[in-house]
C-alpha cells in the first residue's frame, strides 16, 4: 500500500458512524456494522468536514481513471466535497486499487492521492474507507463486489454489476441483508441531452409519446493497421464482453426511468467483424457480438427500436441520438443537444422521388436551451450515491435496477439466438 492516507477531517467508515456524525437515522442503523468495535465506530471529529474514504478497484482502466476518479471524485474532493440538504459537506479521499503497482503509483502522484495498493483484502479490511467501488474488467466484478460486502462497505458500481441476472439479484439481496446501500452507475440519465428530454416529457410537450428510435454507435478499429479505441475483452464473450450485455444494461434503465418498462424484447446481435487485433497487437477470433438491433415495447405502450453498433461510421450529430415521437411534438436528444419540432410547425412533406427535396428538414427543428448548467453526468450520479449513503437511505439507481438490465440482455440474446420475441 502506499503512504498513509492524510486525514482531511473525521474519516467516517461506516453507516453507524456517519450517522453518528450527522445525527440521522442513528437507531435504524445501529449494529449494521460487523465486527466494527466501538473505538472504530467513535471517532472523534477532529475538523468540520468529515471525510468518507472510497477503495476505487480498476482505478487504471478507462472508465475507473476518467470518469470515476478524476471527473467525479477528484473532482468532488476539489470542490470541498459534496455538498448536503441541510448545507454541511461530507469530502471523499481515494484509496486507489489495480493490479499493476506502476501505473497506480504513476496515477496517485499525478493527482496528488496518497494512497494506493495492488492488495484488495487489504483495501477492504481497512476502516478508514466505507465505500468500495467497482470499475474492473466485468467478468471480475461479482467476486469483489461480494467481498466488499462481507467487509461491511456500501457499495457503488459500473455496470453490469454481474454477467448474468440472477447474480446480480443475489448480491442486491446480500447488500440489502448486509445494510449496505449499493448503486450502479446510471450515467446516460445524467447526460445534458438527456436531462432536456426529461424535463420536455415532465413539461407535457409530446402528448401521447408514440415511439422512440435510438442509434448509438461508431466504427471501432480492428486494431491492425489502427489501434482499437475500445478494449479487447469487450469483443470476447470469455471475458464478458459483447454488446448487448454492455449496452442493453444501459437502454433498460433509459427507457424505464424516461418512458416505462420495458415488457418484451426482439433483437438480433451479431458479430459483424470476426477477428480484431489486441492491445499486444496480436490477432484474435471476436467472439462476442458487436452489433444488435433491438424492439422494445413498453408497459406504456410504446415502442423503443434501438441500434447499437461498433462497426456503424457515424453520420449524426452526436455517438447516441434517441428520437421520440409523440402526438403533440417531437425531440431528438443526443449526448449534449436536444432539437424539437412542435405539431404547430410541423412541414407536411410530400413523397416525390421524380422531384429534388426541397426544404432542408433538418433545418426546421428548434434548439432547446441549456436553462442550466450541467455537471459531468458521472460526477453528479456520485454525488446523489454518497448524499444517500450519509442519510443511510436506498440509492434510486440500485442493484435491482442493474438486475433489470441484465436481465434485458439476457432477454436479447435469447431472442437473437432463437429467432422470437421474449417477454420479460
Ligand atoms: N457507464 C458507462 O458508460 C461505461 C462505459 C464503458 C465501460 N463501462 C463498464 O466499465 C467497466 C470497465 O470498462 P473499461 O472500458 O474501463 O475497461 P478497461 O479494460 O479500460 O479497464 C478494466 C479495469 O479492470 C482491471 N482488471 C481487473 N481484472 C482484469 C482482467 N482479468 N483483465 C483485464 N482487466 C482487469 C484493469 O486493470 C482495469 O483497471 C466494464 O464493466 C464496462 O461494462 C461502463
Amino acid at each position: 500500500m502506499g503512504t498513509p492516507l492524510l486525514i482531511r477531517g473525521l474519516v467516517v467508515s461506516c453507516r453507524y458512524a456517519v450517522t453518528d456524525v450527522f445525527g440521522l437515522r442513528l437507531k435504524a442503523l445501529s449494529g449494521y456494522r460487523r465486527g466494527g468495535s466501538a473505538k472504530r465506530e467513535k471517532r472523534s471529529v477532529t475538523m468540520s468536514v468529515p471525510t468518507l474514504g472510497v477503495i476505487l478497484n480498476g482505478a487504471t482502466g478507462r472508465m475507473g481513471y476518467r470518469q470515476h476518479l478524476v471527473r467525479s471524485v477528484l473532482a468532488i474532493r476539489d470542490q470541498g466535497g459534496v455538498e448536503l440538504a441541510d448545507g454541511r459537506r461530507v469530502q471523499v479521499e481515494p484509496l486507489l486499487v489495480g493490479r499493476s503497482a506502476d501505473k497506480l503509483r504513476e496515477i496517485a502522484e499525478r493527482h496528488g492521492v496518497t494512497r494506493w495498493t495492488t492488495d484488495l483484502d487489504g483495501a477492504l479490511s481497512d476502516d478508514t474507507t466505507s465505500i468500495y467501488f467497482d470499475a474492473q474488467i466485468t467478468s471480475a466484478r461479482e467476486k469483489a463486489v461480494r467481498a466488499a460486502i462481507a467487509a461491511g462497505k456500501h457499495i457503488y458500481a459500473e455496470k453490469p454489476v454481474a454477467e448474468a441476472a440472477g447474480d446480480a439479484l443475489a448480491l442486491g439481496k446480500l447488500a440489502d441483508d448486509a445494510g449496505v446501500v449499493h448503486g450502479v452507475v446510471h450515467d446516460k440519465l445524467f447526460l445534458p441531452g438527456l436531462l432536456k428530454l426529461r424535463r420536455l416529457i415532465d413539461g407535457g410537450f409530446f402528448g401521447r409519446i408514440l415511439s422512440v428510435r435510438g442509434e448509438f454507435g461508431y466504427w471501432v478499429f480492428e486494431g491492425d493497421w489502427q489501434s482499437a479505441q475500445r478494449p479487447s475483452w469487450n469483443y470476447r464473450a470469455e471475458d464478458g464482453g459483447g454488446i448487448v450485455l454492455d449496452m442493453f444494461c444501459h437502454w433498460n434503465y433509459v427507457l424505464e426511468n424516461l418512458f416505462g418498462r420495458v415488457q418484451a424484447v426482439t433483437a438480433k446481435a451479431v458479430t459483424h467483424v470476426a477477428e480484431r487485433w489486441d492491445e499486444q497487437g496480436e490477432p484474435y477470433p471476436a467472439t462476442a457480438d458487436d452489433s444488435a438491433y433491438g424492439i422494445f415495447e413498453l408497459e406504456s405502450g410504446i415502442i423503443a427500436q434501438i441500434n447499437s453498433s461498433w462497426c456503424v461510421r457515424v453520420n449524426r450529430d452526436e455517438l447516441v441520438e434517441f428520437q421520440v415521437d409523440g402526438t403533440e411534438g417531437s425531440a431528438v436528444a443526443g449526448l449534449r443537444k436536444c432539437r424539437v419540432q412542435h405539431r404547430s410547425a410541423t412541414p407536411k412533406p410530400v413523397w416525390n422521388p421524380d422531384l429534388p427535396a426541397t426544404e432542408s428538414f433538418r433545418d426546421q427543428w428548434t434548439e432547446v436551451p441549456d436553462n442550466a448548467e450541467f455537471d459531468n453526468g458521472f460526477k453528479a450520479q456520485w454525488e446523489q450515491y454518497l448524499r444517500d449513503v450519509v442519510a443511510g437511505r436506498p440509492h434510486v439507481y440500485d442493484f435491482f435496477a442493474a438486475a433489470r438490465g441484465i436481465q434485458l440482455a439476457e432477454a436479447g440474446l435469447t431472442s437473437s439466438a432463437e429467432g422470437r420475441r421474449v417477454v420479460l
